[in-house]
Parts: structure tokens; sequence; C-alpha cells
């Protein structure tokens, strides 16, 4: 007879916490799911009725809510009573870069991941399996372990016992739902066996058992950063390679297509981007060349560090490709963004190659309209850090008098966000995007009107039949 589960407590209601419950929710209908947070907003969102108003967008989500929420997922802040229940804790809290102290720009802030342990040690009853679920340094397991210990011998708790596991998410953002539900892997790192199949048997219900990999603790935490950076470095390599595309006219398209064919080499992950963004690429790298330098491995931190270099490069190159086509001024000139999240399907906007790359416009003095179907207003305003100006019909006329300003639309359904604007600028790959009238945009604007786009989505030969001039990442033939 293995461990029996029958309640599970998430603390963190994130990215990954909200989707992996939902999911796990659905697949096992008689187990009970509650996801802790301490954001009372974000928790309230998870409860809305109206489930356009959930915390993130991820496609597939909502139907898996109806399924389960309030029936064997809920969501709460009630920590203490979901802990106190739970069988199995998963850990799923942020781990963000430090930004000051030891460390600071490189190793992740635990601070959160302390604060959970804090907690379990504070409120947890009997046996508990604690599962690290977000990404960390190697060895937090041993941190956490610490703390529980400590906190159980400090407060005469002898009753209280655990084991710790690592069970790192491979999801990505904008296909959370369909990663969940068939994982190229799940991997499952511990050294009590019973506790890990116990975790294992969760998955079961919906995951080949050959899928589900047993390793040691450490192999698990180094596994997930070692898969980040990986997935990573195949973004940098092509990247840097579309560079030397626009000045050969070389196609990186072409290029990737032929690379891709090699099945040692693969197909997926070579499409050059504005540069890799989201929460967790940039920073799981860094926390590998801090590692690597504590570890006085010096070569082997610059090897991994070059790769955030060259994404950082990248985003600055396209601003400066922006503004030289552009008869090196963008100065009062209105530009149409399209797109701010960090790519399609995600209303996430960390680390997005458009924060970067908007600020470095709106410093040249540009005055910036921008759109995204998912991203609002404020974040946008939270992450470039200047308040929008109010547009009205999309007009540019509020624009005149200031440079360095940008303001936020709602739609492009109407087209009337084009009106009088130099250029347009494709940043994330929004399906909406591909279908745009170019005959009736370039109407709208200036000429000799450009069309930057950094995500190779549109069609060359209507944009060009439009009037409009065409640069498009690493393709050497653009005008
Ligand atoms: P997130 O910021 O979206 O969510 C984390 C949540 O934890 C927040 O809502 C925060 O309020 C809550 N929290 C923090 N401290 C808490 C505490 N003491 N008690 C209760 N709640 C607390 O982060 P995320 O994107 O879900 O990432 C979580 C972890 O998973 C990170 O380590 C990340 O690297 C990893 N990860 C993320 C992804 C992704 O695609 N976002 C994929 C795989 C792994
Ligand atoms: C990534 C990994 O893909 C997940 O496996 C991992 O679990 C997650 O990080 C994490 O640990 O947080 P995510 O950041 O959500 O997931 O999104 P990706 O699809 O990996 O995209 C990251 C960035 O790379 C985006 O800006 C995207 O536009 C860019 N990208 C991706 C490219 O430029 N080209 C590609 O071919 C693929």
């Amino acid at each position: 007879m293995g461990i029996p589960i029958k309640n599970i407590c998430c603390i963190g209601a994130g990215y990954v916490g909200g989707p992996t419950m939902t999911m796990m929710a659905s697949k096992c209908p008689d187990i009970n799911f509650n996801v802790v947070d301490i954001n009372e907003e974000r928790i309230k969102s998870w409860n809305n009725k109206n489930l356009s108003k959930l915390p993130i967008f991820e496609p597939g989500l909502e139907e898996l809510i109806i399924k389960t929420r309030n029936k064997n997922l809920f969501f709460s802040t009630d920590i203490k009573e979901a802990i106190e229940s739970a069988d199995i804790i998963f850990i799923s809290v942020n781990t963000p870069t430090k930004t000051k102290g030891l460390g600071a720009g490189k190793s992740s802030d635990l601070k959160w991941v302390e604060a959970s342990a804090r907690e379990v040690a504070r409120y947890s009853k009997g046996y508990t399996i604690v599962v690290e679920k977000s990404t960390l340094p190697v060895r937090t397991a041993e941190v956490i372990e610490n703390i529980l210990n400590s906190a159980k011998t400090n407060s005469k708790r002898e009753e209280i016992s655990f084991d710790v596991l690592s069970n790192p998410e491979f999801l990505a953002e904008g296909t959370a739902i369909k990663d969940l539900d068939s994982p190229d892997r799940v991997l499952i790192g511990g050294e009590n066996k019973n506790a890990m199949i116990a975790l294992g048997n969760l998955y079961k219900a919906w995951v080949p058992e050959e899928k589900i990999l047993f390793t040691n603790i450490w192999s698990s935490e180094l596994a997930k950063l070692t898969s980040n950076a990986f997935l990573a470095q195949r973004i940098s390599a092509i990247n840097s390679i579309s560079a030397i595309c626009e000045v050969t006219e070389a196609d990186i398209r072409e290029v990737s297509r032929a690379i891709g064919k090699d099945s040692r080499i693969g197909s997926k992950f070579l499409d050059s981007g504005p540069g890799f963004g989201g929460s967790c690429f940039k920073k799981d790298i860094l926390n590998l060349v801090y590692l690597s330098e504590y570890f006085g491995l010096t070569e082997v931190a610059s090897f991994w560090e070059s790769v955030v270099q060259i994404n950082n490069w990248h985003q600055k190159r396209i601003s400066e490709i922006i503004v030289k086509k552009l008869f090196g001024t963008v100065t009062n000139k209105k530009l149409v963004i399209l797109g701010f999240s960090f790519k399609a399907n995600t209303n996430d906007t960390r680390e997005s190659a458009a924060i970067h790359i908007c600020r470095n416009l709106l410093n040249e003095g540009a005055n910036l309209v921008i759109h995204d179907p998912k991203v609002n207003s404020s974040q946008i305003t939270n992450d470039l850090k200047i308040n929008p100006t109010k547009l009205i019909d999309n007009d540019n006329s509020s624009f005149d008098k200031k440079s360095g300003t940008w303001g936020f639309s709602k739609s492009i359904n109407n087209n009337e966000i084009f009106n009088n604007s130099y250029a347009v600028i494709i940043l994330t790959e929004w399906e909406e995007y591909r279908k745009l009238n170019w005959k009736l945009i370039a109407k709208k604007m200036v000429p000799p009107a450009w069309v930057f786009d950094s995500r190779s989505i549109v069609n060359t030969n209507e944009v060009k039949d439009a009037g409009l001039r065409l640069w498009r990442l690493g393709n050497g033939l653009s005008d």
C-alpha cells in the first residue's frame, strides 16, 4: 500500500501553479487541489465568474477551469488551512534574479521559496511530501529541508515529518495546457522512493509510465536549468546567424529550414525573432552562470553568459536598424508597435523584447502607438515606466508637441491606428497580424512608409505590392 493522497496544496497561483493544478485536478477527480497565494487580487481573478478575467491567458485553460473549479479545485488566500490538510505541497512561487546583495544580477532570489518553506514548517501536520515546482538553483532542496527540520526542532513539533522532492515544470506559456496534457517527460528527483512513487502516481493518471523519469534530486534541479539554457542557446545561435543573413542576401528562414532537416539538430526552436523574452530563460542561464562562477568554473560561466549577451545585443540591433532606415531619426515620428507580450498566446510581458525595443525607440524621441490583443495599458505602463498619452481615435494629434511618448490602442480593426504613421513594427507573432490588409494600411501611412517584421509573419508580396518598404529579420533581400 503506497502513501495515500487525498489533499494537495500548491503555494503560488501564477503561470505555473494555476494551469498545473488545473490540469491535475481535471485528471485526478478524486483528489482535492487547493491553490493558495498571498496576492489577493490574483486569487479573486482566479475565482471570477467571468472567465475572460482569469489572471492569465492560456489557450484551453478556461474549459478546464469550468470542469474543475469549486469541484475539486479551489483558489484561496487561506494558506494555513491548505497546508494543514495537505498530503503533498507544491511550492510554485516566483524565483526572479536577485536585484541586490550577494549574487545580485545573477543568482535567484529565494526569499519567496524560503517564506513558503517556513509556512509549511509552521502549519503542516503529520507526514508531508514537499515538492519543488519552482525552478531552483542546484542544491536548494537542501535549504528547504534545513528550514523544515530546524522549524520542526525549534517549535518542538516532533510529530511532523517531510520528504522533499524536485519536480520541475517544463511547460511553455501559450501552450501550457497542451504541454501539461502530453508532456515530453515528467521529472521527479528525490531520495525516498515511496514519496517519489506517490508523486509519480498522480501523473500516471494521464502520463505514460515511460515518460516519468526518476533521478536523484540534484540531477533533477540541474536538468531544469540545463533544458532552458540549451533552448535559449539555440535562439541566440539562430539570431546571431540572422545578422549574417542580412549582410549576405541569405534568408534566415531558408537557413533554419535547411539545418532543421538534420535529424541531429531538428526543426523546433529555430525561429529567429526579436530575441528571447519571458520570465525564465535569462534568469535561469544567469543562475547557471552564478553557479559556475561559485565553483570557480570561469570558462563555463562565460560560455553561458554569452548566450544572454547575444540576446541583449540582438534586441538593441533591431531598434538601431529601425532608426537607420527611417533616415537616421525617429524624433516625433509616429510608429505603430504590434505586439507587446514576449510571444503569442500569452498576456505575460516579463522580459519581453518589446520592452527593450520600445524603450530604445522612446529614447530616440519616437511617438509609439502600441497594440496587443491580451496585454493591457497598465501593464505596458509598468514595463515602460512612462505614463501613456491619451489617444483620440488613435490619432496622433496629441503627440505633435511632445516626443518620446506612447499611447495604447485597444483595436486594430478599423486600421485607424495606422493614420499618419511612418512605420509598423511587428514584435509578437499574434495570429491577427498575419491577416492585415496592407493595401488599406499603406493609404493611411506617411510615405515612404516601412514595415519591420521581426517575426517573419507577413506576406512579403502583399506588403511590397501595397507600396510599403519591408525589412524582415534575417532577410538579406529586404529593401
Ligand atoms: P508567477 O510570478 O506567475 O507566480 C508566482 C506566484 O507565487 C505569485 O502569484 C506570488 O504572489 C506567489 N507567491 C510568492 N510568495 C508566496 C508565498 N510565500 N505564499 C503564497 N504565494 C506566494 O511565477 P511563475 O511564472 O508561475 O513561475 C513560478 C516558478 O516556476 C518560477 O520558479 C519559474 O522559474 C518556474 N517556471 C515558470 C514557467 C513559466 O512558463 N512561467 C515554466 C516553468 C517553470
Ligand atoms: C520556456 C521553455 O520553453 C519551457 O520549457 C520552460 O518550462 C519555461 O521556459 C520556463 O522554465 O519558464 P517560455 O519562456 O514560456 O518557456 O516560452 P518559449 O516558447 O520557450 O519562448 C521563449 C522566448 O523564445 C520567446 O520570446 C519566444 O518568442 C522565443 N523563441 C522561441 C524564439 O525566438 N524562437 C523560437 O523558435 C522559439
